[in-house]
């Protein structure tokens, strides 16, 4: 088992895929500077998995004493290589194997509006995490990219090998760390990298104590029709209802958070098996959704109902976005587990019992 460092680890996908990387035995150091997130899902990973709670240790980080699986805990930045540094000697017993780096922005019209900001963290701060990965000896690295570097893809399913041409700052700034990722794969030795691009990630932990916070107005559907249902929203704009689609609304593929964070565990733990290699994997169900077939699963599943209305149709979208991923399949062993029907009940308990998110 491995001592694994975690970016961005307070994080949606991040704090999920702890808790999955804790469950098959690994020990975690965590750095997180909390600018989109807090360290309360990370006391719920602790307690989740089994750990006592999260304390503060002489170090200045927080963790688990006296535990064979360690999670620790680093307030820090990785655009700062001291405090990269300070991660990577986290451990008094055990040097920090491989890398999963979830540490990044995420918000498509935030990006337009700032993007220096988008190329400082996540360009910038990849840049300065894979420095300091190659000044301590460790070249293993899962990267949280994106289908958004299809733009508006040409056909579905999508395959990896589909032109990557982005449509926005976001977009663009998933590309660049991809690429930097290629060239040190193609022109330095020893590198195990693997790039996924998640699909859409929704859903929740099953016991409820885990799910999505996000800070501000959230902007994607899922968190939406969570909060319409709620009557934290009056109604759920949905942007067109004249897509090319079967309902003319748009089509994606929505991926349990808990199938994502399986597809992490798998995909390090072949990394650190496998000879050095650079993996590209599509991180989806292969099955597509309507925006009104999501609304009538959900409504259906949780008996609650979710107004809407159509409205115009929001720029830089695409009519349908669905991946193939029978290579992560083939490469990894992993299949997605959850229906549909599991996303809203998962994101539903989540929703009911943290209303305000942490
Ligand atoms: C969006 C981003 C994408 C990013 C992903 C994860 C855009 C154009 N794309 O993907 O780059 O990687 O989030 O953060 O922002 N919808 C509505 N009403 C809403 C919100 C969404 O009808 O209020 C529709 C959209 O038109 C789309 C579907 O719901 O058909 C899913 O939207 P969303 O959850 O925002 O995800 P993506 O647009 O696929």
């Amino acid at each position: 088992m491995a001592h694994l460092l975690i970016t961005g680890g307070a994080g949606f996908i991040g704090s999920h895929t702890c808790l999955t990387l804790l469950e098959a035995g690994h020990s975690l150091v965590v750095i997180d500077n909390f600018e989109g997130s807090s360290p309360e899902p990370l006391h719920q990973v602790a307690a989740l998995a089994g750990l006592g709670p999260l304390e503060q240790l002489a170090t200045g980080l927080w963790g688990t004493p006296d535990e064979p699986r360690q999670l620790l805990l680093l307030q820090g930045d990785i655009r700062s290589s001291s405090d990269l540094e300070r991660a990577f000697n986290s451990s008094s017993t055990a040097a920090v194997e491989a890398v999963l780096h979830f540490a990044g922005l995420k918000a498509v019209a935030e990006s337009i509006a700032e993007p220096l900001r988008y190329w400082d963290t996540n360009v910038a701060g990849s840049r300065c995490l894979l420095q300091a990965m190659a000044t301590q000896g460790c070249r293993t690295l899962v990267f949280s990219s994106s289908a958004t570097l299809y733009g508006l893809p040409d056909s579905v399913p999508i395959a990896e090998s589909a032109p990557v041409r982005p449509i926005n700052p976001y977009g663009h700034t998933k590309a660049a760390v991809e690429q930097m990722l290629a060239d040190l794969a193609a022109n330095q030795e020893g590198w195990r990298m693997a790039r996924l691009r998640y699909f859409n990630p929704v859903g929740a932990h099953p016991s409820g104590c885990l799910g999505e916070a996000p800070f501000g107005q959230p902007s994607n559907l899922f968190p939406l029709i969570n909060l319409v249902a709620q009557g934290q929203k009056p109604c759920l704009k949905i942007y067109g209802l004249d897509w090319p689609t079967a309902d003319g609304t748009g089509v994606r593929d929505y991926i349990h958070v808990m199938d994502l964070a399986e597809g992490h565990r798998a995909a390090v733990q072949r990394l650190m098996n496998d000879p050095p290699q650079l993996l590209t994997l599509n991180l989806g169900t292969g099955k597509g959704h309507s925006v009104l077939e999501l609304v009538r699963v959900f409504e259906k599943v949780t008996g609650r109902p979710v107004a809407w209305e159509g409205v115009e149709r929001r720029p830089g979208d695409s009519a349908c976005s669905i991946a193939d991923p029978s290579l992560a399949q083939e490469v990894l062993g992993w299949a997605t587990s959850h229906s549909l029907e599991d996303m809203c009940r998962d994101g539903w308990r989540w929703q009911v019992s943290h209303p305000h998110g942490y």
